[in-house]
């Protein structure tokens, strides 16, 4: 037994926040931030808008195009940095949305690297016969721990969803997941306060992403690299057989090492940079739908997913769509 995707959607809040907009808000220009990250425009959430109310529509519009309803979901996994409230957990909110009740519903919180560490938990699911009809989401609202003042970290993040549904097929799917982390570098990337973890007075940091992107850059392009050599490897595939990369959308240049180590041409590698920023979690189901959607991806295309995060987290899939 295998899992397949039987079923995309995305969500991006209305709002979009431009670079020209950035430029009456810090101190940066249009150019550097294109020069250097690749984006454009990113959107951002309502202050009404929760990390669930995206998640519910990327969700819902994934049920549409899979064919199924809530009443056939019986697993659900969030992966996100950014849940509406500590406990209960993005999961159980979106099943209370949907009225159903009683499966497993959860989130993993690995940063950027969300979607594809849930999408290997629902595969391994339902490939064991736990799961029928899996929900699996990427969403974050990173806008909300964004320090807006910060010129170095505002100008990447953006907020979004994108949400599979995973069920059982004969024939691959869901080849592999290859997952890794390394603590080492937890004070490349962070938020530096949570739960047991709080804002003492005189605490020079405030409660917002830290990072020293020119070192997470540097780690990141290698980890990748490595990434897409392994997935290969341990598929005995052709790095040529690859039909479409879909990459965690952080930087231009990065995505762009990563095409040459696999030695792809950039019309085969889905970016929406551009666009949505970098939405962390959500990052990877938004390009896939995007390509989906748009028709550049098709049914029985090769595709690798690959993504990097804080933690540091990373994950590829390779998958047979
Ligand atoms: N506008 C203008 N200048 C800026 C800006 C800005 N928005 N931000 C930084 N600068 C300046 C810096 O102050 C620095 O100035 P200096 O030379 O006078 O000191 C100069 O630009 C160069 O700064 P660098 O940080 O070296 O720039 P770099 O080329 O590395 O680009 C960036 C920065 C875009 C952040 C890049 O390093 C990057 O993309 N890193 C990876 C981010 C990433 O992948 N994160 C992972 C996932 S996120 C997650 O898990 C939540």
């Amino acid at each position: 037994m295998y899992s397949r995707i039987a079923g995309i959607g995305s969500y991006l809040p209305e709002r979009v926040l431009t670079n020209a907009e950035l430029e009456t808000m810090v101190d940066t220009t249009d150019e550097w931030i294109r020069s250097r990250t690749g984006i454009e425009r990113r959107h951002i959430a309502n202050d009404d808008q929760t990390t669930t109310d995206l998640a519910e529509q990327a969700a819902r519009r994934a049920m549409e195009n899979a064919g199924v309803t809530p009443a056939d979901i019986d697993f659900i996994v969030v992966g996100t940095t950014t849940p509406d409230v500590v406990f209960p957990n993005v999961g159980c909110l979106l099943q209370q949305r949907f009225d159903i009740h009683g499966c497993p519903a959860f989130s993993v919180e690995t940063a950027c690297s969300g979607f594809i560490y849930a999408l290997s938990i629902a595969d391994r699911y339902v490939v064991s016969g736990g799961a029928k009809c899996a929900l699996v989401i990427g969403a974050e609202t990173l806008s909300r721990m964004t320090d807006w003042n910060d010129r170095a970290t505002c100008v990447i993040f953006g907020d979004g969803a994108g949400a599979v549904i995973l069920q059982p097929a004969d024939e691959p799917g869901i080849i592999s997941c290859h997952l890794g982390a390394d603590g080492r570098y937890h004070d490349l990337l962070y938020n530096p306060y949570g739960t047991s973890k709080q804002r003492k007075p005189g605490d020079t940091e405030g409660p917002y992403i830290q990072m020293r992107g020119n070192e997470v850059f540097k780690v990141a392009v290698k980890t990748l690299e490595n990434l897409v050599d392994q997935t290969l490897a341990e598929n005995h595939l052709d790095k040529h057989e690859i039909d479409w990369l879909v990459p965690h959308q952080a930087n231009t240049r990065i995505i762009q090492a990563t095409a040459k180590r696999l030695d792809m041409p950039m019309d085969k590698v889905v970016m929406t940079v551009r666009e949505h920023g970098n939405t962390s979690a959500a990052s990877v189901p938004l390009a896939l739908d995007t390509a989906v959607r748009d028709g550049r991806i098709q049914r029985g295309d090769l595709l690798l997913l690959e993504t990097f995060g804080g933690g540091f987290t990373w994950g590829s899939s390779l998958i047979r769509f």
